[in-house]
């Protein structure tokens, strides 16, 4: 098997309407609690809000969740990969695109660069391919803004630990994988300093929600 799906799209920033927001981070980081915040805030600006996830913002990806994170056998990694890259291509074609185009703030519980983050992490794709079957999945359409909240796997898992939630296929990989990933992220917000914004996720969560509410008063000040 070769490369990625040929011709893979070149990243294009969403330039339109409305503002497009990721969050993104290794398991236990406390991205619920943030977007959950900043929607809050929001809404009490006035803005529509739509909040969605990844995987699972739609009632197809809802169905491919389930497989991708619950599904008690082996998934072969380019099936996987494959999987989260469907969920994106509906999601982006049918929730987020058409909710941008109304006006309205999108606020995305993660992205292809979990994508990249993970599924590159497990060292058996390339991180390139992975990202480029998202791109490709995804029209190569890219956020306005992509919120990573930074933190230590080890501190992240103690969290983790003290839900009562048992752990889903990803969560239950070892240590040294979300060693990884935590550092595939970093490179990605590195790469793109522009489109990321990165925050220390051992914050107390009341400083984090002020920082990102900062940032996000900076977006929607430069597009009115
Ligand atoms: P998440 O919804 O954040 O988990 P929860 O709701 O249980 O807190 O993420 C689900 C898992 O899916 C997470 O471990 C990361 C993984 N994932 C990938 O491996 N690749 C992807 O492309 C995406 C979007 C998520």
């Amino acid at each position: 098997m070769t490369g990625t799906p040929d011709p893979a799209p070149r990243p294009v920033r969403w330039a339109g309407e409305g503002l497009w927001i990721t969050f993104e981070g290794g398991d236990g980081v406390g991205k619920s609690t943030q977007v959950a915040l900043l929607d809050e805030w929001l809404r009490e600006r006035g803005r529509t809000v739509v909040h969605t996830r990844e995987p699972g913002g739609t009632p197809v990806g809802t169905l491919i969740r389930e497989i991708v994170l619950h599904h008690r056998g082996h998934i072969a990694p380019r099936a996987e990969a494959l999987l989260y890259a469907a969920d994106r291509a509906h999601h982006v074609a049918e929730l987020v695109v058409p909710s941008l185009e109304r006006g309205e703030v999108v606020l995305q519980d993660r992205y292809l660069d979990s994508s990249v983050a993970y599924q590159g992490a497990g060292r058996v794709l390339d991180a390139d391919e992975v990202r480029g079957i998202s791109m490709w999945a995804a029209g190569g359409l890219l956020p306005n803004l992509t919120i990573l909240l930074d933190l230590d796997p080890s501190v992240a898992r103690q969290r983790l630990d003290g839900d009562d939630k048992p752990f889903d296929r990803l969560e239950s990989e070892q240590e040294e994988f979300h060693v990884r990933v935590r550092e595939a992220f970093l490179e990605l917000a590195a790469a793109e300093p522009d489109r990321f914004f990165v925050l220390d996720a051992a914050l107390p969560a009341d400083v984090i929600a002020q920082r990102i509410r900062a940032r996000v008063e900076g977006e929607l000040g430069s597009r009115s």
